[in-house]
């Protein structure tokens, strides 16, 4: 059942108002009633209060989180059941928004922010992954900001609750259709958006964390843009063909602002073929930094400096140009190179 406000779970947690709802669960301000200590409580949906692994998935989702320290990851403090309320998971109370969140209130993020909040993102997937952790389910309402005490931005992802624990013997890897494919439930029903996953995903083949990466850029992208690299579609299938076969629109065509050394990262993120992507998260950072060093490493200002563009679009075009290939032969090289370049006019193109 829902509790009321200031119910209190497992005895110790006095609940306060609802901060967010995913597909598995509602997320409530709550307080530690003997040390006062202000937390979040995320309790399981009715709708999954009786499938059978609703424990070990929250489980596998305290595991997880533990299992990384960064400062940008949620910091779970504890996880248990409770008789009325069911299945409950602890973590750090943050203030802010989600990314989802700020996405529909602002529209598309200035450069600046979109360009820390994924390389933040990326330098807290570097830990997970070195520490054998795959999330699987990056997106924008999985991830969350909020604000240093000094001010500055705070980017840190949330939700495990599918993430892959290469090392826990309870997680083998086809244990349920949700350690495989984040966005099904563990009834193979649709519960979440599948416009993240990566290719590999909706394959179904055996993940790394390449695919966290794939996730990570197409959240980037639509942090830059406002617009999802792949748009939703009526059906759930649909959404899963355009991941797989159709043309990404060049970023820095639908958004015109984003510097094109940035688009081209984001562009490497989105390489379909994994062996060509950006090989990890680390890579992905420092590229990112790269990309826009005022922005990562301000030598003047603060750290949301101004990230400058570095050439005008021609007013003269009018299609929407794809990310994409020339029709010469694919260097081996996987690291994005200028034959990556997202594709600037209504030329023929040959896409992958
Ligand atoms: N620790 C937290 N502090 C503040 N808000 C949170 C916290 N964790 C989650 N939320 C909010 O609740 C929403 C759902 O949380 P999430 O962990 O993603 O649940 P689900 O597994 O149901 O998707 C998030 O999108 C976010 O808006
Ligand atoms: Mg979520």
């Amino acid at each position: 059942m829902d509790p009321k406000p200031g119910a209190v779970v497992a005895g110790k947690y006095r609940i306060g108002d609802l901060l967010g709802s995913g597909a598995m669960g509602n997320v409530y301000a709550g307080v530690h009633v003997d040390i006062g200590r202000r937390v979040a409580i995320k309790l399981m949906n009715h709708a999954f209060a009786d499938a059978p692994d609703v424990r070990a998935r929250f489980r596998r989702e305290a595991r997880a989180a533990s299992a990384v320290e960064s400062d940008y990851i949620v910091q779970i403090f504890d996880a248990g059941h409770d008789d009325t309320y069911g299945s409950y998971l602890v973590s750090e109370l943050l203030v802010g928004e989600d990314l989802a969140a700020r996405i529909a209130r602002t529209g598309p993020l200035d450069v600046s922010t979109a360009v820390t909040i994924g390389y933040q993102i990326a330098r807290g997937l570097a830990k997970a992954h070195a520490a054998g952790v795959i999330h699987r389910d990056l997106k924008p309402s999985n991830l969350f900001l909020t604000v240093r005490d000094d001010g500055a931005l705070l980017a840190k992802i949330l939700d495990f609750g599918v993430a892959k624990l290469l090392s826990d013997p309870s997680d083998p890897p086809s244990a349920s259709s949700a350690s495989q494919s984040p966005g099904l439930t563990v009834t193979g029903s649709v519960v979440g958006t599948p416009q993240y996953m990566s290719p590999e995903q909706v394959d179904g083949m055996v993940l790394d964390g390449r695919t966290d990466l794939w996730s990570l850029a197409a959240v980037v992208y639509e942090a830059l843009s406002g617009k999802p690299a792949f748009p939703s579609r009526p059906s759930f299938v649909e959404v899963l063909a355009s991941i797989l076969r159709e043309p990404i629109a060049a970023l820095d065509f639908v958004a015109p602002q984003v510097p094109h050394q940035v688009a081209l990262v984001v562009h490497a993120g989105l390489e379909r073929d994994r062996s060509r992507r950006i090989p990890d998260a680390t890579a992905f950072a420092e590229r990112l930094a790269q990309a826009c060093p005022e922005v990562i490493f301000p030598r003047t200002g603060p750290l949301h400096a101004f990230c400058d563009h570095d050439e005008d679009i021609p007013v003269s075009i009018v299609e929407v140009p794809f990310w994409g290939h020339a029709s010469t032969a694919p260097s081996s090289d996987h690291a994005a190179t200028e034959e990556h370049a997202p594709v600037r006019g209504p030329e023929s193109r040959s896409f992958r």
